[in-house]
């Protein structure tokens, strides 16, 4: 049999099933994985110098020209088959699919996909770099719509900086997001590791949550990854291409 075939017949016995994704996800819709960086004028920068506080607080111009590009990428990327395929699945079995992404990218949403589980935030919020004491009282840190504009939009009264909603390197993740993905990892009876070569904690953490549950763990993946060997089956292919059959 198969592993596809292997894997199909876990899914039908899985009464829950979680999906976490990485960049590969988004590789067939053209967006670039991270460590791509965007190639052309930033091939030469280092996106874990960029993606840093310290790197945005260095040149906030130009890291917020990188997180622009990118946002002007993904604008023009469309969600793939894969991307479709777990939307559909979702739809069609309300209630028995967590998807965590370690992606900032929206692709997932686009496809349909709900309550998806943002580990890395989201490439097109924003929030105040430092907390801005002109902020109207209550106002969240993320609502940035009185920023004048620039690169990057500052606060006109005290020049407080706006920066991308991400997580950067250094910086904890959301607390909420984070513990969600902890507990559909360990609630989960087949876990789908799909495009991460599992190398950036906590994230890469959760297989192993889900194997310490009983779940069984799938990686869909074209190349080998750091979480191979915690996996019961590798399937050795693109997402586009796996998960359309494996979900059908
Ligand atoms: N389908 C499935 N997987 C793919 C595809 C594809 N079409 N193309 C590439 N891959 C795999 C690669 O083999 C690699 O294992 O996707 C993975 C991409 O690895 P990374 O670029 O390191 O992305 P990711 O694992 O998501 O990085 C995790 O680290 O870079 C930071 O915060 C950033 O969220 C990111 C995190």
């Amino acid at each position: 049999m198969s592993a596809l075939e292997t894997a199909r017949g876990w899914l039908q016995q899985a009464r829950r099933l979680c999906v976490l994704t990485g960049a590969g996800m988004s590789a067939e819709s053209g967006v670039p994985t991270f460590r791509d960086a965007l190639g052309g004028l930033w091939a030469r920068y280092d996106p874990q110098q960029l993606a840093t506080e310290a790197g945005f607080r260095a040149d906030p111009q130009l890291v917020w020209d990188w997180y622009a590009a990118r946002r002007e990428g993904v604008a023009r990327a469309e969600p793939n088959a894969g991307h479709r395929a777990l939307a559909d699945w979702q739809a069609r079995h309300p209630g028995r699919l967590s998807l965590v992404t370690q992606n900032v990218d929206d692709l997932h949403q686009r496809a349909g996909s709900s309550d998806v589980i943002c580990l890395h935030g989201a490439l097109f919020a924003n929030r105040w770099l430092d907390a801005c004491r002109h902020l109207p009282a209550g106002a969240e840190a993320e609502d940035t719509r009185r920023a004048e504009p620039g690169r990057p939009p500052r606060c006109g009264v005290c020049g407080n900086l706006v920066r991308p909603g991400v997580v950067w390197f250094g910086e904890a993740l959301p607390g909420q997001a984070l513990q969600a993905a902890e507990d559909a990892a360990g609630d989960c009876d087949l876990m789908l590791v799909v495009g991460t070569a599992g190398a950036v904690y906590p994230a890469a953490g959760l297989p192993a949550l889900a194997r310490q549950a009983q779940a069984r763990v799938v990686i869909i993946n074209p190349a080998p990854s750091e979480l191979d060997g915690l996996a019961h089956l590798v399937i050795r292919a693109k997402a586009a291409e796996a998960l359309p059959p494996l979900l059908a």
